[in-house]
């Protein structure tokens, strides 16, 4: 309710009296009063004048439904939206919760992630309201073998959604997302499964926004990176967050409709491996080969130094660039 009574302020230019809020959710004034109260508490600005009402002067920088929603155009990504100030993993979160909705495209998005995971058992820094900490829950009608390519869509549609913002960015495959040879942005996608059946497909994103060098703890100061470190910009985080997800459901519908190309050659056009040395990772042994190619099936296709030629599937691998 206290979002609809947000929906209705926000959406009102002028002064709106709290009689008219309690007509149109069917509440009393006592009840409007109190969520606008709470409103405020959240770091909205509201103007109350008697006689008039109320109007908004200053929302706060969240990546709430009220301000991602006015710029989604999806059907079904970030139909279904909860939003948290605070939350140890929206991986963990979403997974709790996935049961309760048979749909896919429901989004979880919190402001600190204070225990985020990455890949690999590492932890991901988040404990700030400076990126985006967020999780999308999707049930592809797909064999489970297709699923690692989804890592590599997610990964086409951030790299979209940058372009728009007019942000160049290269995708490592296959699942960061570099800007001047740093690491702004990470993608950790799991999956429930029974035999070949999907469950459901958790894809959490990570993406290091508006924070400052400052903003980062010492061990990591010097390789950690942000839009804002990078393009001196601080940037609106709902606006991106609705961009990847409208790029993302474009997307997928293609690819879960059998079209992986239209994935596939944005991952290839804006490489950062392919044509370069890299260190081929597998079990914690260390290969040094050429990244050829990403092929039409979305693995990477090295050379090694004696010419053998391998095709990498996400999730055996780890890439170094050297
Ligand atoms: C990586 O290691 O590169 C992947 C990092 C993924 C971090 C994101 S932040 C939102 C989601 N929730 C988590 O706990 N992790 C992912």
């Amino acid at each position: 309710m206290k979002n609809k009574v947000l929906k209705i302020i926000c959406e009102t230019e002028n002064y709106i009296s709290g009689q008219e809020i309690s007509e149109k959710l069917g509440i009393s004034r006592q009840a409007v009063w109190k969520h606008i109260n709470s409103i405020k508490k959240d770091g909205y600005r509201i103007e109350s004048v008697s006689g008039k009402g109320y109007k908004i002067l200053e929302k706060p920088d969240l990546c709430d439904e009220i301000s991602v929603s006015k710029y989604l155009k999806t059907e079904k990504i970030g139909r279904e939206y909860i939003h948290f100030d605070e939350l140890d993993s929206t991986n963990s979160e979403i997974k709790k919760i996935a049961g309760n909705y048979s749909e896919e495209g429901l989004v979880v998005l919190t402001e600190k992630q204070m225990n985020g995971r990455g890949r690999l058992g590492k932890t991901w820094f988040s404990q700030n309201d400076k990126g985006i900490w967020m999780s999308i829950m999707v049930r592809p009608k797909l064999s489970i073998y297709e699923v690692s390519k989804i890592t590599q869509v997610v990964a086409a549609s951030i790299h979209e959604a940058f372009s728009e913002f007019g942000i160049d960015s290269e995708i490592k495959w296959p699942n960061d997302i570099i800007i001047n040879d740093k690491k702004i942005c990470g993608i950790l996608v799991e999956m429930n499964s029974e035999e070949n059946h999907i469950n459901y497909v958790v894809i959490g994103i990570g993406i290091n926004i508006n924070q400052k060098k400052e903003d980062f703890p010492k061990d990591i100061k010097n390789i950690a990176s942000s839009l804002k470190i990078q393009n001196g910009k601080t940037y609106n985080r709902a606006k991106i967050v609705a961009d990847i997800l409208n790029n993302f459901e474009n997307l997928y519908n293609k690819f879960t409709s059998g079209d992986f190309k239209t994935t596939r050659d944005i991952c290839r056009n804006n490489s950062y491996v392919v044509g370069k040395e890299i260190h081929v990772i597998i079990n914690g042994k260390r290969k040094l080969a050429i990244a050829k190619d990403i092929t039409d099936e979305g693995e990477l296709l090295v050379e090694y130094k004696n010419k053998d030629i391998e095709k990498l599937i996400y999730g055996e691998v780890s890439v170094r660039v050297k």
